[in-house]
């Protein structure tokens, strides 16, 4: 069984030097030509400012978690220029620069969700990286709730379809989720097999801890808190300066002792559609994940990203303070309206405290 990361693991200098010294890091420090793998990233990307993201516990886990995670989900679409009109998705090995930025920073949480491609290009990245060990990882059991017998091989299925993704024997984290449309047929509130399943992957050593997070309204996280809150360590929530209802739940959330993952500070990019973010919009992305850290009832901000840069300025929230001008400029963009069916859940259960 692989080690499991700990609170001394992700302090484990000793475990950090090796990191860099395999890498090059150490050696790009110290201004020495670099022995750089092909895959790794190089000494011009890793122009960092020294700064390292903060900390926080992941709730009952104990876990000592980065408070800005990468997710899954610009890994699984087309979000890159092709050169030639049209997009492609990030490849493996800039995956593999986008992590090792992101680590060398301080980054110690990775995120999937469904589509294959958000747990094998990680996967691939950390297995090219050796840095499994160092990494939280965190998968999604998708609309596997139906209160049925069924239930519990359907999450035995995913699971081990996803623990060959990641290509590790274990996950940090398991989450089950579904969407609001899902749950009338789902069964949500009647979790025992899929509780069952979980104690089981959890005796054979596969996952770790469980949680659940879901595209339900705020009500129905109250509902889920009160139920379930005692059994699982996490809840994952949405949470941005526009979809603000979590600042209604969390406390119940913390009341249970969960772990509190939130997602779309951007609104999968919403927030920054059409803005000038190289001019007058600068640092938005950053402002927006500040804003999120800001309250201390989350554990850790949770976002897509497909650039370097994106990792870079995203992260930087975590040692940068939203001024009151900024916060102004912030809330305002908050007043946009979003009319995109996709999140219709969000607009029309989140928009307010
Ligand atoms: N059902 C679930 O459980 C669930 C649902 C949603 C999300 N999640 C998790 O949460 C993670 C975050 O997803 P999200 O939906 O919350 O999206 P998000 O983080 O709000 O938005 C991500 C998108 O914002 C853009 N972006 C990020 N950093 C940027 C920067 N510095 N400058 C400009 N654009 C930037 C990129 O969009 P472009 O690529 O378009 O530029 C990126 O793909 C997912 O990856 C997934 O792991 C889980």
């Amino acid at each position: 069984m692989a080690k499991h990361i700990s609170k001394q693991d992700s302090e484990n200098s000793s475990t950090r030097r090796e990191f860099l010294k395999q890498f090059g890091f150490g050696a790009v420090a110290a201004g020495m030509a670099a022995p750089l793998l092909d895959n790794a990233y190089s000494a011009t990307e890793q122009k960092t400012t020294g700064h390292k993201v903060k900390y926080r516990v992941l709730g009952k886990t104990g876990l000592r978690i980065s408070e800005i995670g990468i997710g899954g989900h610009s890994w699984a679409y087309k979000q890159v220029p092709d050169g030639q009109g049209g997009y492609r998705r990030p490849t493996v090995n800039e995956a593999v620069r986008m992590i090792a930025a992101g680590m060398d920073m301080g980054v110690n949480f990775l995120d999937s969700c469904t589509a294959l491609e958000e747990s094998s290009v990680p996967g691939e990245a950390l297995k090219r990286l050796k840095a499994r060990d160092r990494i939280i990882v965190s998968i999604r059991v998708s609309h596997k709730m139906k209160g049925i017998k069924a239930d519990k091989q359907e999450i035995y299925k995913w699971t081990e379809k996803r623990l060959k993704l990641w290509q590790t024997d274990y996950v940090d984290l398991c989450l089950l989720c579904n969407t609001e449309n899902d749950t009338p047929q789902s069964g949500y509130w009647d979790m025992s097999y899929s509780i069952e399943a979980l104690d089981k992957l959890k005796q054979q050593g596969k996952i770790r801890f469980t949680g659940f997070g879901c595209h339900f309204t705020p009500e129905l996280f109250l509902e889920a808190f009160d139920k379930f809150g005692d059994y699982f360590d996490i809840c994952s929530i949405p949470y941005n300066i526009r979809h603000r209802a979590a600042e209604k739940v969390l406390p119940a959330a913390k009341k249970k002792g969960l772990g509190v993952i939130t997602i779309k500070p951007f609104v999968r990019g919403a927030l920054l559609k059409d803005r000038d973010l190289k001019g007058a919009d600068a640092g938005l992305p950053r402002d927006l994940i500040s804003f999120v850290l800001e309250n201390k009832l989350v554990d850790i901000c949770t976002c897509g990203v497909h650039t370097i840069e994106q990792v870079r300025e995203n992260l930087s929230a975590s040692w940068t303070k939203l001024s009151p001008g900024r916060r102004k400029r912030i809330e305002k963009i908050a007043a946009v309206n979003i009319h995109d069916r996709e999140y219709a859940w969000l607009e029309q259960g989140w928009r307010y405290a």
